[in-house]
């Protein structure tokens, strides 16, 4: 069974009175242990999904149809956020700052994270009557430092005490990792986890997510514009434009050989070391904006192999091979 499934979702936005869709009927499972890579350019409707898998869509937002099961449990139905979060769905955004409380202490931050857990999995909490004043618990602790230890931090004790303006972006994002650890999620929703870090950094930081999946079996869905970064990190791929899911399949698949006329023209818009300059294609024109939506495959007005039909008729998704496709080509 998958750890999380989601099915015929829509999601709207209203915005000065219109409602438009962010989401039009997206589809897709994660088993556990498994890295689902979203891309898309921006504006697809990847971090609507990414917060609406993680109970944290804002208030202008509605989820107008589909279900979101985390291990039978169907999200959407579930009113109460601080309950979302303990169903054990943790994100990490581009920004940690947006995540991590600028007044706590990095120890009362993985104490949160820790109360969270022993909610989730209803075991008495010595947390419950835990004060900030307080010192930690010898065990606790322990659990603490081996965390922030496996993050590669040289010195988990002095970090304990630091609070997050005290850190740099990639060791914050390392804190929000270590959290992970502790609060050890089902799914892990990283939404940009890397774009603001340098080169260096963001691999350091990427490959400890990819640890968290091995020593926890953690479901992570990877969000990212970066098609390269992604297609390398994940097992399988959705790529997304419009709101809707374009093609899905192995990383491997989507990366030799893709279908959709989108995600070629993702491929080939990324420069690589075996490209030259002349061989780089942008895309022509820009996505779409959800209150202005084309009529039929949102993809039309930019795709090359557009036809009559594909002004009028909103492609379905269907099989071809291992790829899920949406689009008259493959219809
Ligand atoms: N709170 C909001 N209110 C109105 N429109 C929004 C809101 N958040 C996102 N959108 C719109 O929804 C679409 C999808 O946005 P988003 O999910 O952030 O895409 P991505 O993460 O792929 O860039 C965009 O057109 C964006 O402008
Ligand atoms: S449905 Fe038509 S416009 Fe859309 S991607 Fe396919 S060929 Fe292009
Ligand atoms: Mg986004």
């Amino acid at each position: 069974m998958p750890v999380l499934e989601v099915k015929d979702l829509w999601v709207s936005y209203t915005r000065g009175g219109i409602r438009a869709y962010a989401l039009r009927g997206i589809n897709m499972s994660l088993e556990r242990r498994e890295v689902m890579g979203v891309v898309g350019e921006s504006g697809s409707g990847k971090s609507t999904l990414g917060h609406a898998v993680a109970g944290l869509l804002p208030p202008n937002s509605i989820v107008e149809r589909g279900s979101i099961t985390l291990e039978g449990k169907d999200l959407t139905k579930m009113r109460d956020l601080f309950r979302v979060r303990g169903t054990g769905v943790f994100v990490i955004f581009q920004d940690p700052m947006t995540s991590l409380n600028p007044i706590m202490k990095v120890k009362d931050q993985l104490a949160e994270a820790l109360q969270v857990r022993e909610e989730r999995e209803s075991l008495p909490s010595p947390f419950i009557r835990w004060s900030r004043r307080r010192s930690l618990d010898n065990r606790t602790e322990r659990e603490f430092l081996e965390a922030l230890t496996r993050v590669r931090f040289r010195s988990p004790q002095e970090v304990l005490e630091k609070y997050p303006h005290q850190l740099s972006g990639g060791e914050r994002q390392k804190v929000m990792i270590a959290m992970a650890y502790i609060l050890r999620p089902k799914v892990l929703v990283a939404d940009e986890p890397t774009t603001s870090l340098d080169v260096i950094t963001q691999a350091q930081v990427m490959k400890m997510l990819l640890s968290l999946r091995e020593e926890q079996g953690t479901a992570i869905l990877l969000i990212s514009h970066d098609v390269m970064l992604v297609s390398k990190l994940s097992d399988r791929m959705m790529v997304m434009y419009g709101g809707m899911v374009m093609e899905e399949g192995s990383s491997e698949e989507l990366t030799k050989s893709p279908l959709h006329p989108y995600t070629k023209g993702l491929q080939a818009s990324v420069p690589t070391q075996f490209k030259g300059e002349g061989r780089v294609k942008q895309i022509p024109g820009y996505p779409p904006n959800i209150f202005s939506m084309p009529q039929g495959c949102p993809f039309h007005p930019r795709c090359e192999m557009a036809m009559e039909v594909c002004r009028k008729v909103t492609p379905q998704e269907s099989r071809r091979g291992e790829h899920n496709v949406s689009c008259h080509l493959y219809g």
